[in-house]
């Protein structure tokens, strides 16, 4: 298969028209962007989570569940990661995509593999193109890391990936720990689906577009794990979700990551918190930058509904399957399915 060609090296030519296979006929206009009515996505205080004092903890508790439930996402913030970390990581990431294209082939993504540089998802030479160049890494456990990409990452920012990942590990587990709290999920079933977990993260870079309203970043779609962390890096607008119809523009909130619930998450809380579709848009003046991180059960463990949130009044929405089994029937040859949890129902 010949290779697709990097996104900035393309806008680089592209001055005043886009190649036809960027070209999307199909792309749903409903943005609400009438700043009156438009919805806010919640925002959740990470530290009133785990206060001590109990009134300040139960109506965050609250609101996390309301968001979770209703929107399936969210912004959190005094998450404890600190600012000077997020810094390097903004930093890390403009190099690494600014990296002169001899040494971005060193970390391009080898056929039959999803790690390194390259695009979301190619299956057939005709199929439309996304406009985002992304970097793919599995981060933790680290034995589970590419022994070709990950210790090729150029230092500092190889240090600092390894640091922040940690980090956003930490606290996507505290998300998980106060979902289980308000949702009423056992400890036990939690440790038992999840094992120590695994995690990945996609860079995305999104050139500038001369023609912003026939591309797309990223096409609409759930995620496929449990929990994704998103920083945004550039304070730039593009994520949009789908809240009651429409696509309501998540904007850059300073020191917040966004948090959305996947596929998993949504199994695993036997429906009772949604995994809902986003996407991300571009535009003409300005790159964007967003950091993706991917936490989801470890390869130990499985992905079905927690036996604490399955009874009488409430049987299984979906089946139970190992992980590895899960994964397996996720992507089919012509991509990720669209809408794979309906198959698990
Ligand atoms: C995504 O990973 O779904 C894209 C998010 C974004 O770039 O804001
Ligand atoms: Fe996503």
């Amino acid at each position: 298969a010949t290779r697709v060609a990097s996104v900035k090296e393309v806008a680089k030519e592209a001055l005043s028209r886009v190649p036809d296979r960027y070209i999307h006929a199909d792309i749903d206009p409903l943005v609400c962007n009438s700043p009156s009515l438009l919805p806010q996505v919640p925002v959740i205080d990470l530290s009133s989570l785990f206060s001590g004092d109990h009134h300040v903890k139960e109506t965050e508790l609250r609101k996390l569940h309301v968001a979770s439930h209703q929107w399936g996402f969210f912004q959190v913030i005094n998450h404890g990661v600190r600012g000077e970390l997020v810094d390097k990581m903004k930093k890390g990431v403009r190099e690494l995509f600014d990296l002169p294209m001899e040494e971005k082939d060193k970390l391009w993504q080898r056929e039959g593999e999803m790690e390194g540089f390259g695009q979301m998802f190619e299956a057939s030479e005709n199929q439309k193109l996304n406009w985002v160049d992304v970097f793919y890494v599995i981060t933790l456990p680290s034995h589970l890391r590419n022994s070709h990409i990950f210790p090729n990452i150029p230092m500092p920012f190889k240090e600092d990936l390894e640091e922040y990942s940690a980090e956003v590990r930490g606290v996507a587990r505290k998300i998980l720990e106060g979902m289980a709290e308000v949702v009423g999920m056992k400890k036990e079933d939690v440790k038992e689906l999840f094992g120590e977990g695994t995690q990945a993260m996609r860079i995305n870079y999104y050139p500038p577009c001369p023609q912003p309203e026939d591309v797309i970043g990223i096409n609409a779609h759930t995620d496929g794990t449990a929990l994704t962390v998103l920083l945004q890096v550039s304070d730039v607008e593009g994520l949009q979700i789908k809240h009651d119809g429409v696509w309501v523009p998540v904007p850059p909130l300073p020191h917040a990551f966004v948090v959305n619930i996947g596929d998993v998450l949504q199994i695993i809380t036997n429906g009772e918190y949604k995994s809902v579709e986003h996407r991300a848009t571009v535009n003409s003046k300005m790159e964007r930058i967003s950091i993706a991180t991917f936490y989801g059960p470890g390869r130990e463990g499985h992905i079905g509904p927690a036996p604490s949130l399955v009874g009488p009044e409430k049987p299984a929405q979906f089946k139970t399957l190992s992980v590895p089994d899960y994964y397996k029937g996720f992507i089919s040859k012509e991509g990720p399915i669209k809408s794979y949890i309906d198959l698990l129902r």
